[in-house]
């Protein structure tokens, strides 16, 4: 992902999300450009979001959580026989909502998350903390960065790791001291 060095603390927030199926089943699921899934979006989303959160002294831990379920909506949004562009734009943010709820035990800044990141989407579904805010602000940067193909750039070696947690884990935490 960016940047390595925080990895080990990203995943001591998100491990138990990552182990879920569902969570996983939203890598075959498109999202806003072709090579980029729905799961890829919101790693990049969640860990953006997670960065930001603890160097601004924030809950790191439940912008990381609220950040890589806020698109746990778990259909093909592009399927126009599922749901209208209408009805996803507006309301896919309540069944991610649903899905995270009915799987997880989340809190009221994870809720929130989720709940509020399409704001201004509806209006009047507003943030109610500083978290939602940045995860809202991170999930519109991705998908900006998404849609400019920049996503190469961000994520190691030009393609995103699949699976992603055993590549993390695979790492070491540090490098070895080079020698001779
Ligand atoms: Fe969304
Ligand atoms: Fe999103």
């Amino acid at each position: 992902m960016w940047n390595f060095k925080y990895t080990a603390q990203y995943l001591a927030c998100v491990a138990d999300l990552e182990r879920h199926p569902d969570v996983q089943s939203m890598r075959f699921l498109p999202q806003h450009v072709k090579g980029v899934s729905t799961y890829d979006h919101c790693c990049l989303v969640a860990y953006s979001s997670f960065r930001i959160c603890a160097a601004l002294g924030l809950d790191a831990r439940s912008a990381a959580r609220g950040g890589l379920l806020h698109d746990l909506f778990l259909y093909n949004w592009q399927d126009r026989s599922l749901r209208t562009a209408w009805d996803h734009a507006f309301n896919h943010p309540l069944y991610a909502l649903e899905n995270a709820q009915n799987r997880f035990a989340l809190n009221d800044t994870e809720r929130d998350i989720i709940a509020t990141h399409m704001w201004p989407l509806p209006l009047n579904r507003f943030y109610r903390c500083w978290e939602s805010l940045v995860v809202s602000c991170m999930d519109k940067l991705c998908a900006l960065a998404e849609l400019m193909g920049l996503v190469p750039l961000l994520t190691r070696g030009g393609r995103l790791p699949a699976p992603r947690l055993a590549y993390i884990q695979d790492k070491p935490a540090s490098a070895p001291a080079k020698t001779g």
